[in-house]
Formats: C-alpha cells, sequence, structure tokens
C-alpha cells in the first residue's frame, strides 16, 4: 500500500494516456480558472485505447496514486478509455483503502448527461477508442438517463495514433477520418449527434466536420466536464475547500520534456513548463 501524505489542501489531478486530456484541461481552466491543476500525461505508455482492461486499470490506478502523492483532493481521469475501464473499480476498490477522503471522477457521465438535449432522431452515435467501445459504458451510462435513445458505436483506432504524431492535419489523416464516419453512418443513418468520445479527438475536427453532413451535431467533451465540475465543486465545499485556489497549472509527462513541450503547445497554445517523471 503506498503512503499517501495527510495533506491539507492541494491542486486538482488531471490525467490522461497522453495529449487527449488537455482538451478537457483547457476547458476546466477556463471555467475555474482560480483553481490550480496538476496535469499527468502517460505519454511513454499511450495509447490505453488498444489495450487490456487489466492494463489500462493498473496504469491508471498509478497515476492516480502518483496524484494522490502530489497532494491533489480530487483527480479527474480526462480519459474515456480510463473513465471506461478503471474509473468503477478505483473508486469502489482502490478508494476506500487509497483515502476515503478525496474524490475521483470521469468524463463519460457528464457527457451522457448533455446528449438528451442534443438528438431530436433519439439515435446518437459514437466515436471513441476500441476500449471504450468494447467496454459499452456509453451505451450504458446513456441507457439509464434516456432510455429512448439508441446508441451505436464505432472503435477509430488510428485516430489516436495521428494525433500523438502530429498528422491530425496531413492528408493521410483524410483516409481514416472519413472511413470511421462513414462505417458509422453506414450501420445507423438516423443518427443526428455523433459524440466524439476520446479526448484526442477535438483536434480532428475540422477534418470530421469535412466528412459529416451540416445536418448532424458533432459533441465535443470539454465544455460539458468543465460544467460538471464547476456544479460539483458547487455542491461539494468539503472537496472544494481543499483545492488550492492559486491558478497556477503544472505539468508532468512520463515521456521526455521536450516532446511533451512541442505538443502541449499545440493544444493549448501557450508554452508550458514540464517535469518528466516515471510511474510503476
Ligand atoms: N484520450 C483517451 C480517451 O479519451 C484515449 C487515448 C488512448 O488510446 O490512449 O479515450
Amino acid at each position: 500500500m503506498p503512503y499517501i501524505r495527510d495533506v491539507i489542501k492541494g491542486p486538482i489531478g488531471v490525467f490522461d494516456s497522453g495529449y487527449g486530456g488537455l482538451t478537457i484541461l483547457k476547458e476546466i481552466r477556463k471555467a475555474l480558472p482560480e483553481y490550480d491543476f496538476i496535469y499527468l500525461g502517460d505519454n511513454a505508455r499511450t495509447p490505453y485505447g488498444t489495450r487490456s482492461f487489466e492494463v489500462v486499470y493498473e496504469f491508471t490506478l498509478q497515476a492516480v496514486i502518483r496524484l494522490f502523492e502530489l497532494g491533489c483532493p480530487l483527480v479527474i481521469l480526462a480519459c474515456n478509455t480510463a473513465s471506461a475501464k478503471a474509473l468503477r473499480s478505483i473508486q469502489q476498490n482502490d478508494l476506500p483503502y487509497l483515502d476515503k477522503s478525496r474524490r475521483v471522477l470521469g468524463v463519460i457521465r457528464p457527457t451522457a448527461e448533455s446528449i438528451g438535449e442534443a438528438t431530436k432522431t433519439r439515435h446518437v452515435g459514437i466515436l471513441a477508442t476500441s476500449g471504450t467501445i468494447r467496454s459499452e459504458s456509453y451505451p450504458m451510462e446513456i441507457k439509464k438517463l434516456f432510455p429512448d435513445i439508441k446508441v451505436t458505436g464505432v472503435a477509430c483506432p488510428m485516430w489516436v495514433p495521428l494525433v500523438e504524431n502530429k498528422e491530425f492535419d496531413s492528408e493521410g489523416a483524410d483516409f481514416f477520418v472519413k472511413k470511421y464516419i462513414d462505417e458509422l453512418l453506414n450501420k445507423d443513418n438516423e443518427i443526428d449527434t455523433i459524440v466524439l468520445g476520446c479526448t484526442h479527438y477535438p483536434l480532428l475536427i475540422d477534418k470530421i466536420k469535412k466528412y459529416t453532413p451540416e445536418s448532424i451535431n458533432i459533441i465535443t467533451q470539454g465544455e460539458y466536464v468543465a460544467r460538471s465540475l464547476k456544479d460539483y465543486l458547487n455542491r461539494h465545499k468539503e472537496i472544494a475547500s481543499r483545492c488550492i485556489k492559486k491558478g497556477k497549472c503544472d505539468f508532468l509527462t512520463t515521456e521526455s520534456i521536450e516532446k511533451f513541450k512541442e505538443s502541449a503547445s499545440i493544444f493549448l497554445h501557450e508554452d508550458v513548463t514540464v517535469k518528466s517523471i516515471t510511474l510503476e
């Protein structure tokens, strides 16, 4: 069992397998500019989307423990794959032993909550990693809230590598973006709302729009997650009062500092200070 310091106050931890969670962090910082954050990207072991349940759970738990050790009272899994495959086990089995007073939240529930208003045809498409699609987390969460909605998912295993390798603007990306959108709309041609259920995908938004009929809504998660977190902190004063509010943001990566800096500036449009760490 790791030793987790009993800290009085700390930053909010934001975790992703790589750079994708930066699309969530950006919106969270806009909505909650007074809060401190630590972003942790497990860039050395990305992508998670094609890994087994056990491996994603193990890697995610290591990241959560590290963020707890760094004093975070609250950790956001800004990764759908980790939210789908590890969140429930961590909340139910690990938190009671690690520290009952801290919280870990994911991104699937806040996204699912936004869908009811978005769709008129009640046919919704999910584009996500293989792991998220296989977990069935989106259909399960959406059905709980809106039993009348038909949910169809397609895995897009090539999209995260395109983003991680900064190929999201290249001509090569067109082929794979079109391929998965066509696959989804061929499965259900009544879809009027598509959820980008992976935090990397907003980087492909221009190409996704190019190959999606204009009549279809495309939902990215950042704003919904940010709104939901703001609401959570308003309702849970005991957690909010343990978060440092100096507007500072630190970045950690399991890869090289230079690589992270370069890519983070594309996602965030700002220069960042980064430290490299190992997770085990
Ligand atoms: N960004 C992560 C998500 O939202 C997945 C990327 C990966 O496959 O590691 O699912």
